[in-house]
């Protein structure tokens, strides 16, 4: 598989670059300690086009391959993954599934804004009881002829408080389990939309996670995408995509965390040399740097049988499940490296090390990915 990177991926690299280090490392310390949503991050996220990538210029975005976006959130997650949170549930989860699978008129009135950044999307698969196991949606959308009304509670959704554009997974008819279930375009501000709790969250905790409620809330019927019953395939087409981003996002704060531990190794002294010049710190940058390499080619895999239009489920499960598990480590041993500084904010690598547990959590646990994996390859 081809991996050469074109002018265009090494020039996006370098704009997602220079975003991270002028837009995104100042200040982060402190969103993150208040739990402050980067709204001035997510304005210039959206003119530098990174917030509908792989959108078709036709509908506002910016018509790139998942490779660019995979390098493009690696290079913000070097530095604040709240940022590339919110960047990659608008792209993948969002417009994504609404320009693979939304009708004309859902497209020229939800994709476009959203392809954008005029306004940022959610997308609503979690319940207090369904997480894992998806098809267990209590949300329900009945079918009442012009409109479904919708009434349930989704928990831990990214972009809950700042978005405008919801994608809702309910139930419309329990008997058909699975090929009952629906997705809905729910906006803000509907009567009986209520944006609840907002997390306080271990990591990522400058993007915004909130629970939400939806009590009779009518939905007219053109805001379902797709066919009635479509929804959870629609799910897991998209989480497919989304586990890329991921993937992507775990890589970036990995390499983030690596590339500190390295510079601090160069310049620290203990017992009369620099720590890099010890074996025991070298071999932990030597580990760090082969797993970051192995989880960059399982990334671009995926993003290539994407971009090919192949089947590229297993390669995002093996990609997620392997770049996230990469990123616990990593930042494990790069607050290591860093002995008591690594334990204190200011040196960055706890909180990548705080931000790297989600990777193994959302859009899919790293169980679920073994399942998809062992689903896929003993079949
Ligand atoms: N593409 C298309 N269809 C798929 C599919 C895929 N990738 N995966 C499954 N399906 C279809 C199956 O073919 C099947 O349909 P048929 O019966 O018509 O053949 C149907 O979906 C049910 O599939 P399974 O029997 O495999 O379903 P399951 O109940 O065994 O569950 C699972 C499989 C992989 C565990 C799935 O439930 C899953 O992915 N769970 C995790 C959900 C998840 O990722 N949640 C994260 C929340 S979102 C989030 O985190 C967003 C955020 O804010 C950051």
């Amino acid at each position: 598989m081809n991996f050469q990177l074109t002018e265009e991926h090494l020039m996006i690299r370098q704009a997602a670059r220079d975003f991270a280090q002028n837009d995104c490392k100042p200040g982060v310390i402190e969103r993150d300690t208040a739990m402050t949503f980067p709204k001035e991050q997510v304005k210039k996220m959206a003119e530098l086009g990174f917030l509908g990538m792989m959108v078709s210029p036709e509908y506002g975005g910016g018509g790139m391959d998942t490779l660019s976006y995979v390098i493009a959130m690696e290079e913000i997650s070097k530095v604040d993954a709240s940022c590339s949170v919110i960047m990659s549930v608008n792209n993948s989860l969002v417009c994504w599934g609404l320009e693979e699978y939304g009708s004309e008129q859902q497209k020229q009135k939800y994709l476009t804004p959203l392809a954008k950044g005029e306004k940022i999307g959610a997308f609503c698969l979690s319940e207090p009881e369904a997480g894992s196991d998806a098809t267990s949606q209590r949300t329900t959308a009945i079918d009442k002829g012009d409109h479904y009304l919708l009434n349930g509670t989704k928990n831990w959704i990214t972009n809950g408080g700042s978005a405008s554009t919801y994608l809702v997974i309910a139930q419309t008819d329990t008997a058909k389990g699975h090929r009952g279930i629906n997705v809905l375009i729910v906006e803000r501000g509907m009567p009986g939309f209520e944006i609840a709790k907002k997390e306080d969250k271990l990591g990522i905790r400058a993007s915004d996670t909130h629970t939400l409620i939806f009590n009779d809330v009518k939905v007219p019927k053109e805001n379902r995408i797709g066919e009635d019953g479509f929804g959870f395939k629609f799910a897991m087409k998209t989480l497919s995509g989304g586990r890329i981003g991921i993937a992507a996002q775990a890589l970036g704060i990995a390499a983030g965390a690596y590339e500190l531990a390295a510079a601090y190794s160069k310049q620290r002294k203990a017992f009369g040399k620099e720590i890099i010049n010890h074996q025991a710190v070298a071999f932990k940058l030597a580990d760090m740097a082969t797993e970051i390499e192995a989880a960059r080619l399982l990334v671009y895999k995926a993003a290539r049988l994407k971009d090919q239009g192949k089947n590229y489920d297993i390669a995002s499960a093996m990609a997620k499940v392997f770049a996230s598990e990469t990123a616990m480590k990593v930042t494990t041993e790069a607050v290591q490296v860093h002995g008591g500084y690594g334990y204190v904010k200011e040196y960055h690598v706890e909180r990548l090390m705080r931000d790297a547990k989600i990777t193994q959590i959302y859009e899919g646990t790293s169980e679920v990915q073994r399942i998809v994996i062992s689903r896929g390859v003993l079949a």
